[in-house]
């Protein structure tokens, strides 16, 4: 006779078969696709940890440039929630027993980011855009080398909240030339609400758009990017990452490789949601009028960013997610 209990961690009946149960989970949350109103993404800390964890590499050519992070994310997230010790070598050992590739993945996009924006600053950039900031601190670290540079970091309300709170609580407040602007993509005219907290449409801008793709409907994905293709000045670029849809499939079918961070990010209301099959990023970024630039794979990953001083290479990130760089083009192009 079946017992009725209560799981620990989910309301459904522990009798239930496991795989039934991460079913159910997957379908409630993908019917949903959101964070929790008035919860702060759980996502942002899981990437800001992995940073903060990446800084302490003592090794310069892999080491995560993002020496912020530490001091943004929860002291307690890395050991509570992604059981790994603070100690660097021991937490790569961990995460390498693992086969976990999410570290990995996380210092080269920091890396290829930070590449990106400090070359656009240094050719007279003045304005950035951050879509889903979460705990990025590229305002707080790129300002003393840029004074001129203007960020508006933008994200769900509970996030942003808490983002300010955590800047305030590392850094004593908020330093000028950098704005919060609450937006859903999926629900708000990201537009409108840009220009009202005083986007300047007629400047060329970066547009960072980090580690956020996946978690949106394909319409809120179309839509952002069109308000950048349609509403930035041309050569305004924007930087971004996404999911292959194959890798997206093999996840949604319970992939045993990724099968405990589905259940996750399903717990935390942030299952993946979308994805673009391989070979159409350069159509589907051209249907909404943007042109690719370039496009890195974990190959081009591991080599530009993950190298090490001893020529050997630190990890792999997963082969399913890709770095892009598009460019608004010149109108009538
Ligand atoms: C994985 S985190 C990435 C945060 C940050 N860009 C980074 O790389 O550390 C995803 C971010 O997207 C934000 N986000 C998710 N869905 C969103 C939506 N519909 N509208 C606005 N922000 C959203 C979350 O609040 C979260 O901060």
């Amino acid at each position: 006779m079946h017992k009725k209990l209560v799981c620990r961690h989910c309301p459904l009946p522990a009798c239930f078969p496991g795989w039934l149960a991460l079913a159910l989970l997957l379908a409630l949350a993908s019917a949903a696709g959101a964070v929790p109103p008035g919860k702060v993404s759980w996502t942002s800390q899981v990437t800001a940890a992995y940073r903060a964890l990446g800084a302490l590499d003592p090794d310069p050519l892999t080491r995560n440039p993002d020496y912020l992070a530490a001091r943004f994310v929860d002291k307690d997230f890395l050991g509570q929630q992604l059981y790994l010790p603070a100690d660097f070598s021991q937490a790569l050992e961990a995460i390498r027993r693992r086969g976990s590739r999410t570290f990995f993945y996380i210092t080269a996009r920091t890396k290829y980011i930070d590449q990106v924006l400090a070359q656009e600053a240094a050719a007279g950039l003045k304005q950035v855009i951050i879509l889903g900031t979460g705990l990025d601190s590229r305002p707080y670290r790129f300002r003393r080398q840029y004074p001129g540079l203007r960020f508006f970091e933008v994200d769900l309300p509970a996030t942003l909240a808490y983002k300010q709170q955590q800047v305030e609580a590392a850094l004593g407040s908020k330093p000028a030339g950098v704005t919060y602007v609450a937006v859903d993509f999926d629900k708000d005219d990201l537009g409108q609400t840009l220009a009202r907290a005083g986007y300047q449409a007629d400047r060329r801008t970066l547009f960072i758009w980090e580690g956020v793709t996946y978690y949106l409907q394909e319409a809120g994905v179309r839509a952002t990017l069109g308000l950048v293709a349609k509403g930035a000045q041309p050569g305004s670029r924007l930087v971004f990452d996404y999911l292959l849809q194959e890798a997206l499939d093999r996840i949604n079918s319970g992939d045993a490789d990724g099968r405990a961070g589905t259940a996750a990010r399903a717990r935390h209301g942030e299952p993946f949601l979308f994805g673009i099959k391989h070979g159409h990023s350069r159509g589907f970024l051209a249907q909404s009028g943007l042109v690719l630039v370039e496009e890195l794979g974990s190959q081009q990953m591991v080599s530009r960013f993950l190298t090490g001083n001893k020529g050997q290479a630190i990890g792999r990130p997963s082969q399913g997610l890709r770095l892009v760089l598009a460019e608004v083009p010149p109108p009538g192009r």
